[in-house]
């Protein structure tokens, strides 16, 4: 079962499961930012079933959850600045959410729940690259309703032996994102003939891992049977500036004639996060030795597949909103 299954990295979970020998996919999602479009290929497969539903209902989630095995938990909002604006709807989301899918998976005798956590849950990086000892300081609501769920799948490992696994993401990129974030930005306004706009000057890092990496890994913590309660980052273990990003996809769109721009907005002007983070730079030696992960999509590659895709859908999916 993978609750939001109809988002970017949940749809992408849902295609990578389908690969396998199960006997069947359930996707939970209240589809408000999941898009039926996302699972266009996999609902070509008998074994894929979607419920419409939202975490929050936990009544409907039960009835789900017992004809499931194992959950990975990927529903939740991501809104950095609407949390802001309305950390109690985060909250109910992330944090109950989480809670109700961890008290049907334990009512329902499920094997393991997979948790779709956050590297927001560092906050302002203290040392680079971030290893999951690194201090925990969240300084958004998205961080902290992440992190509360972190700890609610910890404390049902230890207190009920449940086996969950947390995995912190890093900035996920590929087909089927179209939020309003750096990467995507930047590519709108790069097919669109505009230069791409640098907050600040630039060196802030990112790092960036394919969403079928991250699926690939959800798929790894399911079959791992020995690292129940643990946390792992998910990145790609690389920083890149986001003045090197802006000319990456530039390059890649073939676009040369276009030469980035730099502004200093204020926080919440023209989109700018309030506390933006300098750098994210995630260590993934843990996951490696652990669960046996290995980013296998090199960036520029994987750039050059999410700029094709983006150039083949821009009109569709993207008429101006932030989420479409
Ligand atoms: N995209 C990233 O870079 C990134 C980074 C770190 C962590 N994450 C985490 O990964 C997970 C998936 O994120 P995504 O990027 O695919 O986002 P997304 O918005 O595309 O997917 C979230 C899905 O959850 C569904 N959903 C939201 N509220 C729900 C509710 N109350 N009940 C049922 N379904 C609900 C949405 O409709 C959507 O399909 C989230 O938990 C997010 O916090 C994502």
């Amino acid at each position: 079962m993978v609750t939001g299954g109809a988002g970017f990295i949940g749809s992408h979970i849902v295609d990578e499961l389908l690969k396998y020998d199960v006997k069947r996919v359930i996707v939970y999602d209240n589809f408000s930012s999941g898009k039926i479009e996302n699972l266009r290929e996999a609902l070509r497969d008998p074994r894929v079933r979607i419920v419409r539903g939202s975490v929050l209902n936990i009544r409907r989630l039960m009835r789900v959850v017992k004809a499931a095995d194992v959950i990975s938990h990927q529903a939740a909002q991501l809104e950095i600045i609407s949390a802001i604006m309305n950390p109690d709807r985060d909250l109910r989301i992330n944090i109950q959410g989480t809670l109700n899918v961890l008290k049907c998976a334990l009512k329902c005798g499920i094997k393991k729940v997979i948790y779709a956590s956050s590297a927001a849950v560092y906050g302002q990086a203290q040392y680079l690259p971030q290893d999951e000892n690194h201090p925990l300081r969240p300084h958004w609501p998205y961080g902290v309703s992440k992190l509360a769920g972190e700890r609610y799948c910890i404390m049902y490992s230890e207190l009920y032996n449940l086996d969950t696994i947390s995995l912190r993401y890093g900035i996920v990129y590929g087909p089927r994102e179209w939020y309003g974030r750096v990467l995507t930005i930047f590519t709108k306004r790069v097919l669109d003939g505009q230069p791409p706009i640098i907050f600040g000057d630039g060196t802030q890092t990112r790092d960036f891992i394919h969403v079928k990496d991250v699926a690939r890994i959800n798929i790894l913590a399911m079959e791992n049977d020995d690292v129940s309660g643990e946390v792992f980052n998910v990145g790609s273990g690389v920083g890149i500036r986001i003045k090197d990003l802006a000319y990456k996809v530039i390059k890649t769109a073939g676009r040369d004639d276009i030469e980035p721009i730099y502004a200093d907005p204020k926080p919440f002007e023209m989109g700018r996060k309030p506390g933006e983070l300098q750098h994210l730079v995630l260590d993934i030696k843990k996951a490696q030795k652990m669960l046996g992960f290995k980013p296998s999509i090199d960036f520029d590659e994987g750039l050059r597949e999410y700029i094709e895709w983006a150039r083949k859908w821009k009109d569709v999916w993207w008429r101006g909103e932030p989420r479409v």
